[in-house]
């Protein structure tokens, strides 16, 4: 009888509090993305236009290359410098390029952190933990490896990773932006595209702090 005494309010909360702390960290957090890797990614834009996406991740360099190569369409080059500056451009005939200047630089390795976990799930043959932030991205990646293989944008852009070769880096030559970029004259010529509106919403979402995406 005396010994139901030790359950005192306080040693209640207390159970309580270890168990929801328990729970907590025991949900899983992304992998931080290795510093530099290569990746191939399908992607089907929300307006079901296929795309094959380059993706040269470099972030000692401070550097970002998307190639991306429209269904029978163009090829557009989208490189992101970590001063700010990114560049879009063809390297076909229409010579087309423009430059934004954008306070946020690139993406960072950490950038998924402070992502709402939400279990697992299969996606494209493979169990992955899933994560959403901000009500933009949805974030799979594989249980055992790590490896993203999927995300979608709530813009209706889906992305499959194809491949993920980490330590993989571009060689240098191929992240110099052609001289029409650097031409005033070149102004009104330049490419848009909708997966590039969607990496640029990416690399804003690093920029929201976890604590205020209950709020969005
Ligand atoms: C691409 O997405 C559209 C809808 O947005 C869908 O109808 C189409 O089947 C998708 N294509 C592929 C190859 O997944
Ligand atoms: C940022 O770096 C790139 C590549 O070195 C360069 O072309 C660009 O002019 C730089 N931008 C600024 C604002 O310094």
């Amino acid at each position: 009888m005396g010994e139901n005494k030790t359950f005192s309010p306080k040693s209640i909360i207390c159970f309580v509090f270890s168990l929801i702390s328990t729970v907590i960290a025991s949900s899983p957090v992304p992998q931080p993305w290795p510093l530099q890797f290569h990746s191939i990614l399908v992607m089907n834009s929300s307006k079901g236009v296929l795309q094959i996406d380059d993706l040269w991740y470099d972030f000692p360099n401070g550097r970002n290359f998307n190639i991306i190569q429209s269904q029978l369409g163009q090829k557009l080059y989208s490189l992101e410098w970590n001063n700010g500056t990114s560049f879009y451009y063809t390297l076909d005939s229409d010579k087309a390029c423009s430059s934004k200047q954008d306070p946020v630089g690139i993406l960072r390795p950490n950038w998924l952190e402070g992502a709402n976990y939400l279990g697992q799930q299969y996606k494209d043959g493979f169990l992955c933990n899933v994560w959403e932030k901000a009500e933009i991205v949805w974030y799979y990646e594989d249980v055992i490896t790590k490896a993203p293989v999927y995300w979608y944008f709530h813009t209706g852009t889906i992305a499959h990773f194809m491949t993920f070769e980490v330590g993989r880096v571009l060689e240098d030559p191929n992240w110099q932006a052609p001289v029409y970029c650097f031409e005033e004259s070149n102004e009104q010529n330049k490419p848009a595209l909708e997966i590039i509106a969607t990496w640029n919403l990416m690399r804003q979402l690093q920029s929201i702090p976890a604590s205020l995406k209950v709020y969005l």
